[in-house]
Parts: structure tokens; sequence; C-alpha cells
């Protein structure tokens, strides 16, 4: 059989496909970007058949650039964005409406109810996760409630809930399996972590019925086989993680105390705590890393919202620099007198403060501020607030993460003054990999290992090379003060601050 395996990386604001050779190397790649929705403040929407358009295209893109047919195809694995909620007519594939992004704040007051009922700690006991509008639960009520006839069809299973791996794996089967993976499954606010299986409690008070919900798997499993109509062959879905989880996996961070922190438009930092469930006593969420041969290994994971999209924000809202790649270069010219915060509390602030009502603000502003000044206090803002995550970790897992080394991928570690301040301020080394397009190679991995065509665990842990180590090269006076003009901007920033 051939070496060749496919993953699909369906992210938040677009679709990647990737073929890699037996020698894990990339051969074939397609990209494309789909439209955000924004129908009201607070709300983010995809159109599901706009994704899958994406993916069909992608996926014929990557096959072509590697000049092969699907035939050529060992296994397919699948990763994507997380959280976001599609329900569709089991009958006809057809969604009800588009789906609710993971970013969409509309079920915030729901939230609050919810906690008000003080089912907070119920839903954190369960499921590892806090009720912020994040998490899948609270979208997939706020659907049943709102589109006519909704609940009722729902009972009576003639609709399908899914994150969007169960929406791909649906349509690329062409309706015959009805799955999801361990991890996804973990961030739907209604899966117990403790017993791998969906919660009927948590099911009644979101008012979900089970006829809804699909089969929940390992990553590393028989997920169906695509129809062949599709891309001209069938190729068996061996594989599925949601993206941060296969990103932990691409970064092979097997070991309990591995640490890999991924940045593209958030960052979300996820530590390997091997088999114990650990419960966070400073807002951080209890999650499953990856399930694979029944065993589920778990991680502490942090979940910040805005990191790429800040410099993002430089660009098209405020129009102060022309690319992304400048804020580097402006970055080093900043002047190092001028004290500037940026706290990117954009769509609220997450971990470890989980403020939804918070919104953005800067401090520290002179009449000699420029975009030298506000690109380093974007950057910078990225590092700290990996920072808080990193501390909160500390604290909650004494097993050894003070020595952790932090692993990174993501758009942004290209940069290597982004990466050197991220060293500074952590007082900790960060080790920037080879194969940067870890969360595609993680999925991968899962199914071309399943398939037999991939190296096994320990095989696969031995080919992770790094190709630049940063190491913390600031003093302890300098990093202290920064560590505390931070804290400062937060504790205004906060809403009830
Ligand atoms: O939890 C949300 C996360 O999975 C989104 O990741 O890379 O699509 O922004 P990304």
């Amino acid at each position: 059989m051939s070496g060749y395996v496919l993953a699909i990386d369906q992210g938040t604001t677009s679709t990647r496909a990737i073929v890699f050779d037996g020698d894990m190397q990339v051969v074939g790649k397609g990209q494309k970007e789909f439209t955000q929705i924004y129908p009201r403040s607070g709300w983010v929407e995809h159109d599901p058949e706009e994704i899958w358009d994406s993916v069909v295209a992608t996926v014929k893109m990557a096959l072509r650039e590697a000049k092969l047919t699907a035939k050529d195809i060992a296994a397919l694995g699948i990763t994507n964005q997380r959280e976001t909620v599609v329900v569709w007519e089991r009958e006809t594939g057809r969604p009800i409406q588009n789906a609710i992004v993971w970013q969409d704040r509309r079920t915030a007051s729901y939230c609050d109810n919810l906690k008000r009922q003080d089912l907070e700690r119920v839903f954190t006991r369960k499921t590892g996760l806090i009720l912020d509008p994040y998490f899948s639960g609270t979208k997939l009520s706020w659907m049943l409630a709102n589109v006519k006839g909704a609940r009722t069809r729902a009972a009576r299973g003639d609709l399908c809930f899914g994150t969007i791996d169960t929406f791909l794996i649906w349509r690329l089967t062409g309706g015959k399996s009805f799955v999801t993976d361990a991890t996804n499954a973990s961030r739907t606010l209604m899966y117990n972590i403790a017993e791998n299986a969906w919660d009927e409690d948590l099911l009644d008070i979101l008012r979900v019925p089970a006829a809804m919900l699909p089969e929940v798997k390992d990553c590393a499993a028989d997920f169906g086989m695509v129809d062949p109509e599709i891309f001209g062959g069938e190729i068996p879905i061996l594989g599925a993680a949601g993206d941060q989880q296969a990103a932990t996996i691409g970064q092979a961070c097997f070991a309990p105390g591995m640490l890999k922190s991924t940045y593209g438009t958030g960052c979300f930092a996820l530590l390997n705590t091997g088999a114990d469930m650990v419960r966070s006593k400073n807002r951080l969420l209890t999650t499953i890393a990856y399930r694979l041969n029944g065993e589920t290994t778990y991680a502490l994971e942090g979940s910040i919202f805005i990191a790429g999209a800040a410099v993002q924000w430089l660009r098209d809202g405020l129009g102060v620099i022309g690319s992304a790649a400048e804020t580097n270069v402006l970055a080093e010219k900043a002047d190092p007198t001028q004290e500037v915060y940026l706290v990117p509390a954009f769509t609220g602030l997450g971990a470890p403060y989980w403020d939804a009502q918070a919104r953005g603000a800067i401090f520290g502003l002179t009449r000699n501020s420029g975009p030298a000044e506000l690109s380093r206090a974007a950057l910078e803002a990225v590092c700290y607030q990996t920072r808080d995550l990193l501390d909160a970790m500390q604290k909650d897992w004494k097993n050894g993460a003070e020595d952790t080394v932090l692993r990174v991928d993501g758009g942004m570690v290209a940069s290597d003054w982004t990466m050197q301040r991220l060293a500074d301020l952590l007082d900790a080394p960060v080790d920037r990999p080879v194969i940067l397009e870890t969360t595609a190679l993680g999925a991968a991995w899962l199914a071309g290992s399943r398939a037999g065509v991939w190296p096994d665990r320990d095989g696969f842990s031995a080919t992770w090379k790094r190709d630049r180590r940063f190491e913390p090269d600031m003093d302890e006076k300098a990093r202290t003060a920064k560590l505390k003009g931070w804290k400062n901007a937060v504790r205004r920033t906060l809403s009830e601050g």
C-alpha cells in the first residue's frame, strides 16, 4: 500500500487539504477561504454548504498538485475548528440553518442564567469545561429553540447534530457514517469526559434529545469510506481530532508534562496530563487530548480568543500597517521607554479570566506612540496571555510543568522577534519545529498509523525536529516590571475591574 495520506484541516477562516507522502513530507496542498457571516453584533456564522464546497475543492487541488488520484491515498485524517455547531436533516443532509461558530456570543445570557441556577459546577465536574458561550451545548440548545419545529423533529430523530468533523464525515461517506471522535465530543458541554459518554443529565438541562447525537469513537478508528463519486475513488477515513488536539499530536506531545501552543486567529495551549484528569482551580479547561485504543489522555487547556487577530486588526481595522509581517520590523524599532499595553479583549477575555463582557483597551499612549509601539504591544499581548496560561497551568499541575519547554506552531511563530519575546516573558525555552503544518500532520498521523503505512507513536515522536530553540534572555527586573504592567492593564480592562 502507498504511504500517501490526505489530511483535511477545516479551520475557522479557511479550509486546507494536504497530501503527505510516506516520509511525511508535504507533496500537495489546497487552501480556500470562505465567508464569515456576522448577522448581528457578537454573532458569527458559517454556511455549511460553502464549507463543504471548500473541502471538495481543496482536496481536488491538493491531489492535482501532488499529481495523484484518490486511489493513491491510503488514508484520510480530518481535523477541524472545534465547538462550531451544525444541525442537518437526516433524510436530505440539508442544514436547518447556518452553523453557529465557536466565536459566537449569542448564548451569553443563557449561560448566565444557568450559572444563576448554580449549574456551572455540574457542567465543570462532568465535562471539564466552564459555562461560556464558546462551547457547543448552549448553541445547539439555542438552535433547537429558535428554528421552527426543530425540537420536535430532533426528538423524532429526524435531525442530526454535529461539530464540523461529524458533518464532513457524514457528507464524505454519503450519509453512511454519523460519528465523531472523543476530542470533538469533549468540547460540546454534553460529553462526560470521565465516563466517555454523552451525559443524560446535561442533555436534560440543555433540552437536547439524545437521538440527534453521533456515535463517539477513538481518534484513530474506522470512520467510514469516502464515497467514490466525490473524488473518483474510495478513501478510508481513519483519523479525526479537533484542531488543537491534532496540533498536540502533530507536535508529538505524547508524554505527560509536554506542552504546545498554537498561534492562529486565537491561541490555544494544551498541557498533556496523561491519564490524570486534572481539575483546574485556575479557570483552565480539562479536556481530552486524544483517545487511542480506548485509552483516554487528558490535557489542561488555556484558550485565548485573540492572537493573530490583533495583528489583523492593526492592518485591516486601524490601517497602520500594510502586512502582518511588518509588525516584526516595527516592534524591533519601537521606543523601549514607552510602556504601551494592548489588551485585545475584542470578544471578551478567555482563559484564565473568562470575562465575556470585557472589551479591548490600550494603555500608556503618549504623543510619541505610533505604529511601532502599537505593533510591539499587539505582539507582546500574545506573549503575556501565554504567560497567564502557563502560570495557571503551573498552579494547577505540580508534576513538572515548571520545567516544560513550550512547542509552538501556527502562523505567528514565523516571527523570530515574537518567539524571542515569548521566551523572555515566559522565562522558559520555546521550541519551533521544522514542520509547521502540525495540525494537518497530527490528523494525517492518526490516519496513517491506523492504516499501518506510517510509524507508530514512538517512531513518529522520533521524527519531530526542532528548527530553533529560543532561550530566555531578559533580565529579571525588566521582566517583572513588564508583567506587572500587563496585570495592571488587564485589571483595568475587566468588566468588573
Ligand atoms: O476552539 C476553537 C479552535 O478549534 C479554532 O481553531 O485554528 O480554526 O482558529 P482555528
